[in-house]
This record gives structure tokens, sequence and C-alpha cells, in this order.
């Protein structure tokens, strides 16, 4: 593997004691999309906000394409665009030169085709004139997006991009970032929304009480975790059930219409010939026959909870 982002024992604890990070081992791969899915306070801003070396470390390395983040700062720092999660941008500079600037922050020569060709992309272009403060919040994410990107860095942190933006816009946001993608450029975003991370990623992280709980590929996630549930429905209610389906994890509903069967998916034998044969040869008709899988979500949910706190109980306070 390929790693770009390489992250060993990374641990973080705030002036006030507050241990935010717990023993972080996260290694992430050159081109991908990596959602950081977890509740308020999980600690999604605290561990890109480290890897990006606006927050230090209080044990523990980060690898930023075999640069330290800490003893070779600014290499590592030439290599990160970072879209923060709140909204802080003037008022009076223009589109153009707030992002131009930026890029000569990082050091960059001027290069105004590349500027032109961003904000294009950006669906930026016809305001580049325009004063930051006569822009809608969406174009100022869209800006905030220009600025991360002006120095043309090989990874993108966005942190919660689509929270409280319309529809459009978080439609918009995930085509940039699969264009991004297709640029070769790796892409973290951190997100509560679980569809979110369903729609884009190609990994997902689940981070909760500052650790990772388990880092998986998107769809062996989702076929791993995920119950399949195949409905029967009867065409006459039926109260008993065949003997040979003694051995079946069933539910019958309380009209006798309607049978769910919870299979694992992954399972060499699912059991599904079996069980509808012996529904077929106790004579009863079928009327319809579905499945469902589970989301995402309830995996989610499950893990959180597993975790042992709710989503959404830890207070949340103003990050560093
Ligand atoms: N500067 C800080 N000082 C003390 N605690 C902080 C600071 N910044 C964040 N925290 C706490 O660390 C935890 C993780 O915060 P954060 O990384 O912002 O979570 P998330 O981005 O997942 O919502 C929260 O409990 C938060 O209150
Ligand atoms: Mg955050």
């Amino acid at each position: 593997m390929d790693n770009i982002i390489s992250i060993n024992d990374l641990a973080k604890v705030y002036d006030n004691g507050f241990e935010a990070l717990k023993t972080i081992n996260l290694d992430i791969e050159r081109g991908e999309i990596l959602a950081l899915l977890g509740p308020n306070g999980a600690g999604k801003t605290t561990l890109i906000s480290t890897i990006a070396g606006i927050v230090s470390p209080s044990s523990g390395t980060i690898l930023v394409d075999g640069h330290d983040n800490v003893r070779d700062y600014r290499s590592a720092r030439k290599l990160i665009g970072l879209v923060p999660q709140e909204l802080t941008i003037g008022a009076f500079e223009t589109v153009w030169n707030t992002v131009s600037f930026t890029r000569g922050l990082f050091g960059q020569k001027k290069d105004p085709e590349y500027i032109t060709q961003l904000l294009k992309d950006l669906s930026l272009y016809d305001k580049k004139d325009n004063q930051l403060r006569m822009l809608s919040g969406g174009m100022k994410r869209r800006v905030l997006i220009a600025k991360a990107l002006s120095h043309a860095p090989r990874i993108l942190f966005l942190d919660e991009p689509t929270a409280g933006v319309d529809v459009e816009l978080r439609k918009d946001m995930w085509r940039i970032v699969n264009k991004l993608r297709e640029s070769g450029v790796t892409v973290i975003l951190t997100t509560h929304y679980i569809e979110e991370a369903e729609e884009i990623a190609d990994r997902i992280a689940v981070i909760n009480h500052g650790e990772i709980l388990l880092v998986e590929d998107k769809t062996e996630l989702m076929q791993k975790l995920g119950k399949k549930q195949l409905i029967v429905e009867f065409k006459e209610p039926q109260f008993s059930l065949p003997d040979s389906l003694k051995d079946y994890s069933l539910d019958i509903d309380d009209k006798g219409l309607v049978l769910t069967y919870t299979y694992d998916a992954t399972a060499d034998a699912t059991g599904i010939t079996r069980l509808l044969q012996s529904l077929g040869e106790a004579g009863m008709s079928l009327k319809d026959v579905r499945t469902t899988q589970s989301s995402l979500e309830d995996i989610f949910v499950d893990l959180v909870h597993s975790d042992g706190i709710a989503a959404n109980e830890q207070p949340k306070e103003k990050s560093a």
C-alpha cells in the first residue's frame, strides 16, 4: 500500500487535561477519499488539525509523504490544504485577491492560470472581482475551498464540508471531491452525516471519544456488518410454520401475513432456497418476496452504542 499519511501512536491532551485523542494509529492511502465519521465531540477536528500541524501532538508521530509534520513542518504543510469547519473569511477583499494571497503565503510563485482554472472548477470565476462580504454562505464555502487548494496541495482536508449547507451545494461539494480524486488528490473529510460517508468515501474510519473504532473499505464494511433480511408476504394468514424450519430465525407479524428471516449475507449457505422450498411444500402461497440490507446508519448506531455512549452526549467546546 502506498500511504501518503502515516499516524503512529498519536495522542492529544489539551492544556485543560482533556484527552481528545487516545493512541491513534492510521494510514491514509495516496489518492483515496477517507471519511472520518463520528458524533460531535468525537475528536475529528482535533485529529485533522493535528495532522495539518495546527494542533501539536502530545505524543506519537505523523508522517506526511515521509515528512515528520513537527520536525519537518514546512515540507509537510506545503502538501496539505485545509478547509476549516468554521466560515472564517475576510470582507472587503475580492475573491481573486484572497485566493492569490493565500497561495503566496505558501511561498508559491504567482500562477494566474492555475487560479483561473481553480475558480472556474469551483464555479467562482464570474465572482472573481466581487468582495467576499457580497457572497452567499455557499459561495463563501467555495472560496474557502479555493483558498485551501490555492497552493495545489496533494492532500485536502475538509472539516464538515456540508454541515448546514443546502442540498444543491452538498451535491456540488461531492462532485468537487470526486473531481479532486480524479486528479490524484487525497481527500480526508470529517462528517457526522452517515449518508455523506456512504455517498463519497472509499474508506470509512469511525471515531468516538478520541479513538478509532474501525477503518474499513466502505463496500466491505457494509457487506460485513450488514445483516440482511428476507421478507416473505403470504396470500393467506399463516400461524404455524413447517417443522422443517424449526432451526431458522424467523418472525411472523401479528396478522400472520409477513414472515421475516434474518440471515448473514456473507455466509456460504444463506438457507434461502430451503426456506422457500419448505414454504412451497407446505402449500403456503407467496404474494411477494424481497430482501433488505441494514444501512451504514444501523452499523454506525450499533458501533457508537456498543462503545457505551450515545451520539452527541459530549458537550461541545471551542476547538483550538
Ligand atoms: N482547545 C481545546 N481545549 C480543550 N478541549 C478541547 C479543545 N478543543 C476541543 N476540545 C474537546 O475535545 C473533544 C473533541 O473535539 P473536536 O475535535 O472538536 O471534536 P469533533 O470535531 O469530532 O466534533 C471535545 O470534547 C472538545 O470539547
Ligand atoms: Mg469538528
